[in-house]
């Protein structure tokens, strides 16, 4: 089949295959930064998306969707188990973000990553036409920029990672870190969420490797592999628009309804993932609402957690503890109407996501550790007017950028409690002067930007 001149290559492509009991199939939007962020890049670049389709043990034809191809990549359960909760999710995952939740090591799983990340750049070899531009992306294909090169001198390729790189002490755990490394050099750019994530990896190769190093570029053998920060973002406009559709508005209006029209709607939107500090978060507003700081009869915290890599050990004991804390608040405050948390472990559809940030006064987003975090951006993005405010935590990528945002340390619970207040009850004139900041800020660097500084500077790079 046809070959591309642009192509992206992920563990996930931007669609889910759903397999319903009664064998129906349908497709879903994948959850997750990295497809909200990529999606309107590749719609307008056209060309290839590889990826894991979602799933195990499914064979999945090439197709076209949205303007570009599709090209599923598929993988076996128990690739599934040791490459993909695995080493990705068990080991890298939690290592990669300051081992919030602690890493597990097993060759096996070291041994199908190699394997799977083999096949992907076997996909990407075949796809890409002669000359063609490749770009990896994130922490579970740091391998294919070095297998896809050896595949094809040929190709430019660049890697995207979109979660933290860790401090030097860190990363030194892994095993296999030698190896990932190598696998990473593999690239003519390698591009990180914040700088110090960039200077993370210049330090360890010159420590851990043969290759020189001068200024932000590695020599490796006859090319040069370059490494600098591109912050990610989200299609600002496209989120605007969205919510400010008359589907949107509507569904605010009837989510205001559903609520009982509070005075305060307090929102919090994660992947249920044990990074992004939900267990700080509850347990901190939990307290307002018990010391009688905040009054449930006005507030109301709205908080949606998206099911997430739901076998994986660390992600049920984080499902469990969250049930239970919120049920515990629950229960013992508020009248007998809406809680005083309205949690709700689910997806939504982009539109109804809109909504929610369309009624929330303040936007907690509060993660331990996080590469960027674009429920930040959306939610400045979609918010009307400049009466919102957002309360984001110093360990998320995106605070590099928000810095008018109303900052917390998520670990201090008494500092998120008197923030959260403050975000409240801040003369409205200083929640305006943040919120138009960060508005510009959203506005004047979008996804757009993002793509085509990295791919601008790929080819730049590339061509010396
Ligand atoms: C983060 C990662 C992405 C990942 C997403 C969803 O944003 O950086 O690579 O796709 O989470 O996680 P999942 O494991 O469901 O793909």
């Amino acid at each position: 089949s046809e070959r591309a001149r642009f192509v992206v290559v992920a563990n996930r492509l931007p669609v889910d295959r759903i397999v319903a009991e009664d064998g129906t199939v349908d497709w879903r939007t994948s959850p997750g930064g990295l497809v909200t962020a990529l999606e309107p890049v590749m719609r307008k670049q056209g060309g290839a998306w590889i990826g894991w389709h979602g799933a195990p043990d499914e064979e999945v034809e090439r197709f076209t969707h949205d303007g570009y191809s599709v090209v599923p990549i598929p993988l076996t359960s128990s690739e599934f188990e040791e490459y993909y909760e695995g080493f990705s999710n068990a080991t890298l995952w939690p290592l990669y973000h300051d081992t919030v939740a602690f890493p597990e090591f097993h060759r096996e799983w070291w041994d199908a990553y190699v394997v799977v990340n083999r096949r992907f750049a076997e996909a990407a070899a075949e796809v890409a036409d002669e000359g063609a531009t490749v770009w990896v992306q994130d922490y579970q294909l740091q391998l294919v920029p070095q297998m896809l090169r050896e595949l094809r001198p040929d190709l430019r390729i660049g890697f995207f990672l979109h979660i933290p790189f860790p401090p030097v002490e860190l990363f030194l755990q892994l095993p296999w870190r030698r190896k990932i490394l190598e696998g990473l050099l593999g690239a003519d750019l390698v591009g990180f969420q914040v700088a110090g994530a960039a200077a993370n990896f210049l330090r360890l190769v010159r420590t851990r490797t043969d290759h020189k190093i001068e200024r932000d570029h590695v020599r490796v053998g006859d090319r040069l592999c370059h490494a600098k920060a591109y912050p990610i973002s989200i299609d600002t406009e496209g989120f605007a628009a969205l919510a400010e559709s008359p589907e949107v508005i509507a569904e605010a209006q009837a989510l205001l309804d559903d609520l009982g029209h509070p005075k305060t709607v307090l929102l919090g939107v994660d992947r249920l993932d044990y990074t992004k500090g939900l267990r700080q978060r509850v347990r901190a507003i939990g307290e307002l609402f018990e010391e009688g700081r905040l009054d449930p009869a006005e507030v109301v915290f709205l908080q949606v957690a998206t099911p997430s890599r739901e076998r994986v050990e660390e992600y049920k004991r984080l499902r469990d503890d969250i049930d239970l804390l919120v049920g515990r608040i629950n229960s013992e405050l508020g009248g007998v109407g809406r809680p005083p948390i309205v949690y709700r472990h689910a997806g939504f559809p982009r539109a109804t996501m809109a909504a929610m940030y369309r009624i929330a006064d303040v936007a907690v987003v509060t993660p331990l550790r996080d590469g960027m975090n674009l429920v930040a951006k959306e939610y400045v993005a979609c918010h009307p007017g400049t009466d919102g405010a957002l309360v984001l935590s110093e360990f998320a990528g995106a605070a590099k950028e928000l810095k008018q945002a109303y900052l917390v340390n998520p670990y201090d619970l008494n500092d998120m409690k008197d923030v959260v207040l403050r975000a409240i009850e801040d003369p409205v004139e200083e929640r305006r002067r943040r919120m138009r900041a960060l508005k510009r800020q959203v506005k004047t660097h979008t996804i757009d930007a993002w793509a085509d500084n990295f791919l601008g500077d790929l080819e730049k790079l590339s061509r010396r």
